[in-house]
């Protein structure tokens, strides 16, 4: 249902388009969110994101109602550097204990997905001062990778989101050092194996660290799983656990970054790390940031999961972590995200969503890549996270021009059929390439699902047809 509503249309937020009110939810239930958008209130709208990759449990949950009340009596406020709270403790022990064994022994929380790996690289630079290797100083990351947009996380982000940045990040010289995207569907050449292809970005990588002196080389950072920067790439076979060898090899240290594919969102054990995917325990992180679904939107929460090998360094080292942020460890924050991460472990909702999120992805896949011959290129994802690459050309797999504005046309148009989606252009290094991610709330059913296919296969018919109309196909 949609209806007219009186409002006023200017923002006074300094945020998106300036002035300009986005769309606005107003309400929700579950899986289904109502939004005002340019005066007119669209009710029970299908949200198959959760905003970026957040939701676990939908909107309005009562119970998390509760929880909150509860949390709110359990802790008002301290300052983690003096004095912690019990809450935040229980928080690491959780995730610790279902995690594999061994893998995880200490965590910090913090506020965002972006200080989760601003931090992430503070203790890792520390790390190396505790064990006396301060030359240790190289953190090498991937091409047209996202971790966030602090300064420390653009710096090892590449793209053009923070190109106009660029003169005040660390020096991407000397410091925070790029190795090629891995990206199958573009670069993996027809004449290649997937383990080639792995082998090949390994080679580029053991190069750029033998290069760049791996006595200066201190660590490795990766998103198991990216998402809005490149569309749900799945590690190509051997990819992640060569990395793990070659950090190994030269002493450095493997970060994970699953601030958006992990807690759940991806897990084959009914647990919480992507990583177990492609990765045993022995190839594990060193260190692993999250956010995201930790507190499935309701808390501002993410965090940094450290390993054995950093905590004992720090252990046998100066025994201190140098820096705090006020609301780091946050008690209601950590209170309330383990409460909800308990109520998602008892209603097996991290199996849920890894079972119906591949039905929906394969199911999109079979439909729109194998059978039909429509403007999708590739659909590639797993579990509760997949994405959708739009292309003009199905044999060279050429994307779309800038101008033809496929990504953004394609979440107008899911979103005239009530559904909100996250579409990215510019995803390819030259600015082109369409992606359309697809990210429910655990909670989402069979039928769900299918109403979430059968909505997407209408839009993608849609903007065909536009297209067609345009001249672009
Ligand atoms: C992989 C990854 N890392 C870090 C971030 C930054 O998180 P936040 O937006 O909470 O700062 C994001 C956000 O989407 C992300 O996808």
């Amino acid at each position: 249902m949609t209806m007219e509503v009186q409002e006023k249309t200017e923002s006074l937020l300094f945020e998106a388009v300036i002035a300009k009110k986005t769309p606005q939810i107003v309400g929700g239930k579950g899986i289904y969110v109502d939004i005002i958008s340019e005066g007119v209130k669209h009710e029970k709208i299908l949200d198959a994101c959760t905003g970026a990759a957040v939701g676990a449990l939908g909107w309005g949950d009562e119970e998390v109602y509760d929880m909150v009340n509860k949390s709110i009596r359990e802790h008002t406020y301290s300052f983690p550097f003096f004095v912690g709270n019990p809450h935040a403790e229980r928080l690491a022990d959780f995730y610790i204990s279902n995690s594999p064994p061994g893998v995880f022994s200490s965590a910090m929380w913090c506020g965002s997905g972006s200080e989760s790996n601003e931090n992430a690289l503070r203790i890792i630079r520390q790390y190396q001062l505790e064990r006396g290797k301060p030359e240790k100083l190289k953190i090498i990351s991937r091409m047209q990778s996202y971790h966030g947009f602090t300064l420390g996380a653009m710096s090892i982000s590449a793209g053009n989101r923070s190109e106009i940045f660029k003169d005040i990040m660390i020096d991407q010289e000397n410091i925070c050092l790029k190795m090629p995207v891995c990206y199958p569907y573009r670069y993996q050449r027809n004449d290649e194996t997937e383990e080639q292809y792995s082998q090949r970005l390994l080679n580029s990588l053991e190069k750029i660290i033998v290069d760049n002196n791996p006595a200066t080389v201190s660590a490795v950072v990766v998103e198991t799983l990216p998402g809005s920067s490149l569309g749900t790439v799945t590690p190509p076979k051997g990819y992640l656990s060569g990395i793990r060898a070659l950090c190994n090899k030269y002493d450095v240290i493997f970060m994970l970054d699953e601030v958006m594919c992990g807690t759940g969102r991806c897990n084959p054990n009914g647990k919480l790390n992507c990583w177990e995917n492609f990765l045993t325990a022995e190839e594990a992180p060193d260190i692993q940031t999250v956010g995201k679904t930790l507190g499935s939107g309701y808390v501002t929460i993410a965090g940094v999961l450290v390993g054995p090998k950093i905590k004992n360094a720090y252990t046998n080292g100066s025994g201190m972590i140098f820096g705090s942020h006020t609301y780091a460890s946050h008690g209601f924050n950590c209170s309330t995200a383990l409460k909800i991460q308990k109520k998602i472990q008892r209603e097996n909702l991290t199996s849920n969503i890894f079972q119906m999120g591949n039905l929906m992805g394969k199911t999109l896949r079979k439909t729109l890549v194998e059978e039909d011959n429509t403007i999708v290129g590739d659909v590639r994802g797993i579990g509760g996270f997949w994405s959708l690459e739009f292309i003009q050309d199905r044999l060279t797999k050429k994307p779309f021009p800038p101008e033809a504005n496929v990504a953004k046309n394609f979440q107008k148009i899911c979103f005239e059929n009530k559904m909100n989606i996250m579409s990215m252009p510019g995803i390819i290094g030259d600015g082109t390439g369409d992606i359309a991610l697809l990210s429910p709330s655990f909670i989402i059913t069979e039928s769900d699902v299918h109403e979430i296919i059968s909505r997407i296969c209408k839009c993608v018919k849609l903007i065909t047809e536009k297209l067609q109309k345009e001249g672009y196909v």
